[in-house]
């Protein structure tokens, strides 16, 4: 059985991922510092799966540690790079940190992966790459043109796909798939594994369901005068489990498509575009919870509206986002009455 290496496997996006693999019987080998993950995260996969998958608590800007793993593992045919540092407020705070972690932990990954003659890797980034797209460009696709990055934070995506780039050009045995996620919410339907913020959480479905479970007093929604049909921002929701089961397709199109590019580009979204109104209606129609919030002022550096064209992953790797948006809104509840033990 084939293994891949799972980068920052104990958060939210990788752990989902690690099921989706196991599931479709590969070997998983988690490396991750739990900087910001629980080592108990390996328990709600194993009781998923039924297999507990192989951890090392390990920082992927060491060398020598990275290294050891691809040593005792000559069956590791692709890594999935998830492990980054990724809130945006902390990366304007603390950008030399973002530098270092999530630029270093990828050059490391990659010279690693070379000493050991791994060649594929799929690689974690964001549609923040895209910022505000022109109403031509909306829906949005890989073609689309890159823009500054508003925060450190998305600059690190930004400087990441560019060392992929590069580091392909120059080594022909080098394939990497650049996944561009939307906004990944909801929590994998056993409710044994989801996303466990740190703190006050920054984004909205964290948000919503700590204020539907009383920990919150009240949703703010930032900003009600956008150029949107409710005024409040347009994002493109997709399930975790949905976007975990593309990594699984790109792995698999990375050992078996005989003609592919080198690098190859996805947007991961479900080409529908979602307001924050709209979203906290059907949180409401899906959990029925009555969510408490008001409208205060925008948020600054958010992006009015963005939302994919998921056409090319849809026909490419033959995957589609087609969870219901109110499932997958019940999963997100579900997920935080486990973590607060509300019956
Ligand atoms: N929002 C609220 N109230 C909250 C939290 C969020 O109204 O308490 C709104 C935001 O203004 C935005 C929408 O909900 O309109 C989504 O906000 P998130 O913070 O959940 O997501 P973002 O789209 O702002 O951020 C996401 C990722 C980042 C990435 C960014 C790029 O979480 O990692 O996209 O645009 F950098």
């Amino acid at each position: 059985m084939a293994r891949i290496l799972v980068t920052g496997g104990t958060g939210y996006i990788g752990s989902h991922t690690t099921v989706e693999l196991m599931q479709q019987g590969y070997n998983v080998t988690i490396v991750d510092n739990l900087s910001n993950s629980s080592v108990d995260v390996l328990d709600g996969i194993e009781a998923i799966v039924g297999r507990r998958p192989e951890f090392a608590n390990i920082d992927c800007n060491n060398y020598v540690d990275l290294d050891n793993v691809f040593e005792q593992h000559s069956d590791i045919v692709g890594v999935i790079h998830f492990a980054a540092s990724k809130a945006v407020n902390e990366s304007v705070e603390k950008p030399l940190l973002y530098y270092r972690n999530n630029l270093g932990s990828l050059i490391t990954l990659l010279e690693v992966m070379k000493a050991h003659q791994v060649s594929n890797i799929v690689f974690s980034s964001s549609c923040t790459v895209y910022g505000q797209p022109d109403a031509a460009h909306l829906p949005v696709d890989e073609t689309a043109p890159i823009q500054k990055a508003l925060s450190p934070y998305g600059n690190t995506k930004q400087i990441n796909e560019e060392i992929i780039n590069d580091a392909a050009y120059a080594d022909k045995n080098l394939k990497a798939t650049i996944l561009r996620y939307f906004n990944p919410i909801g929590a994998h339907p056993s409710a044994l594994i989801g996303e466990l913020p740190n703190g006050v959480p920054q984004n909205l479905l964290p948000y919503v369901t700590q204020t539907a479970a009383g920990i919150r007093k009240e949703l703010k929604v930032f900003g009600d005068d956008y150029n949107t049909p409710d005024g409040s921002c347009i994002r493109d929701y997709i399930y975790v489990v949905d976007l975990a089961k593309a990594h699984v397709k790109a792995i698999d199109r990375m050992i078996n498509a005989k003609n592919r590019d080198q690098v190859e580009v996805f947007n991961l979204g479900t080409g529908h575009g979602i307001s924050v109104l709209e979203l906290i209606k059907d949180f409401e129609k899906a959990t029925g919870k009555k969510l408490p919030y008001s409208i205060v002022g925008r948020r600054e550096g958010d992006i009015e509206q963005v939302w994919a064209e998921p056409r090319k992953a849809n026909e490419v790797l033959g995957w589609r986002a087609d969870t219901p948006i109110l499932d997958v809104l019940a999963s997100a509840w579900k997920w935080e009455k486990h973590l607060r033990k509300i019956l």
